[in-house]
């Protein structure tokens, strides 16, 4: 290898290693263990499963749903699974002051799942504009509620701890089939 050679493959090693340590965001592995996690429409599937998960793993958990008596059933089957008690709180993420609300009375959050969904597995062209407006405010206007009422808050923790906002998406959001599932749909469409 000539000096040239060298020069050029030290120049790209060189950038690689800028680009690694700019480019955002870094992969970071976010701790739950005593922590508290948030989870929107923990009252079943995904949501439900995921909150069993992080309460076994010893997070504090709130899980938030419209139906209060779901979230009860939730609630009872994570305490005989885990040992563990969540805490259930109802609103429907349509309505940013009920959320606001619920997000201030659960107390800080370390990780928020907008996880919440709706979805209608017809191609756009057969949806009824009402049933799509109903997947935007649920799915997207909803989860840009969720994380400005808790963003704040989450932008205050002085413990310098990561904390972390994940949106639960769909596969459907990658077809030409519904492009409007999935409270992330807003990143993939
Ligand atoms: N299941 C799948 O195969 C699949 C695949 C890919 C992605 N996903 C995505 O994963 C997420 C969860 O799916 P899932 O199948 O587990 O859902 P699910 O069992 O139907 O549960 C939906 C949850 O969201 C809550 N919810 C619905 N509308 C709400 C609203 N307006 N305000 C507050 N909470 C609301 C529901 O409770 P209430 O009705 O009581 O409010 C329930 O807890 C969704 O975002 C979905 O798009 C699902």
């Amino acid at each position: 290898m000539s000096g040239a050679d060298l020069l050029i493959l030290t120049l790209i090693i060189l950038l690689l290693i800028s680009l690694k340590l700019i480019l955002r965001p870094h992969p970071t592995k976010i701790p739950i263990k005593s922590r508290h996690v948030f989870i929107t429409g923990g009252s079943s599937g995904i949501g439900l499963a995921l909150a069993r998960e992080a309460a076994a793993e010893g997070a504090r958990v709130t899980i938030l749903a419209r139906d209060m008596k779901k979230l009860e059933q939730a609630k009872a089957s994570i305490q005989v699974s885990t040992g563990t008690e969540v805490d259930i709180v109802s609103a429907d993420v349509r309505d940013f002051h009920a959320v606001k609300t619920a997000v201030e009375s659960a107390g800080e959050i370390d990780v928020l799942i907008c996880n919440h969904g709706t979805f209608l597995p017809y191609e756009v062209e057969n949806m009824e504009m009402k049933g799509i407006e109903d997947i935007i405010d649920v799915n997207l206007v909803g989860s840009f509620g969720l994380v400005k009422a808790a963003l704040v808050g989450m932008k205050k923790r002085k413990d310098r701890r990561p904390v972390s906002i994940a949106f639960m998406s769909s596969q459907s959001g990658q077809v030409n089939q519904v492009c409007l599932t999935g409270s992330s749909f807003m990143f993939i469409c």
